[in-house]
């Protein structure tokens, strides 16, 4: 079955509640996309193969390990036990941590949010194969295992991970997986709008009027995530 733009666009998002969150900030990325999309084009230019496989049917055996693989360092899964032992965690830092009542219901809304991620790969996991979907992955990457003494330690995690979740995601648009291709959308928004979140914890001593004004310079003249020196500058 082949996707095309036009599709894509109006794939149902898994998971979506239509229901407002407690703070107005969230969810984060509704101010930044409704500017464009944030992310570089990382659309490829030359002549490949075009391939795509749904739930179910026959993958070529090395294309299902290496999926299976990619899958299994990603771990956010609802069958992972190690993914929910890092949501707790980040209850607990929010608890002992969080500066404002405000921070701790974000916060919230964040490990809601990754919950509803781990839900939505869990059932990939399933059409994938019923094993792999149990599999318990510790993180293995030392981002995780950095140590989060403090509030910004954490709001630094969020920044730079999450966005490297969206990244993950965006790549996932042009997937030959079409559950993943599915997806992918609603975890791009979703993981870019936790960068956003980590990044407002960071410099919320500014105030959100200034974080409003850093965004507007980083998105003028289609400026982007990752190529917006401007940005970067201030950021620094
Ligand atoms: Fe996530
Ligand atoms: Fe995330």
């Amino acid at each position: 079955m082949a996707f095309n733009d036009g599709d894509l666009e109006n794939l149902p998002e898994a998971g979506e509640s239509a229901r407002m969150s407690g703070t107005e900030l969230w969810p984060f990325w509704t101010r930044v996309y409704a500017q464009g999309d944030p992310l570089p084009d990382l659309r490829c230019t030359v002549e490949r193969p075009q391939y795509a496989f749904d739930e179910g049917e026959e993958l070529p055996q090395e294309y299902r390990l290496l999926l299976m693989k990619m899958l299994r360092h990603e771990g956010e899964r609802a069958g992972n036990k190690s993914f929910l032992g890092l949501m707790g965690t980040c209850l607990e830092l929010a608890e002992a941590q969080a500066p404002t009542a405000e921070a701790r219901v974000l916060k919230s809304e964040y490990v809601a949010e990754e919950l509803k991620h781990a839900i939505m790969f869990h059932r990939l996991a399933l059409g994938l194969d019923e094993s792999f979907a149990l599999q318990d992955v510790p993180y293995a990457h030392y981002a995780f295992h950095l140590p989060k003494e403090t509030w910004a330690d954490d709001a630094f995690f969020h920044f730079f991970i999450d966005l490297n979740g969206a990244f993950h995601a965006r790549d996932w648009r042009d997937s030959s997986y079409i559950p993943l291709r599915k997806i992918s959308r609603t975890v791009e928004r979703d993981e870019f709008g936790h960068s956003e979140m980590g990044y407002y914890f960071y410099v919320r001593p500014l105030g959100f009027a200034q974080h409003a004004e850093i965004h507007q310079l980083g998105t003028e003249g289609g400026g982007k995530r990752g190529d917006s020196t401007k940005v970067q500058g201030l950021r620094r």
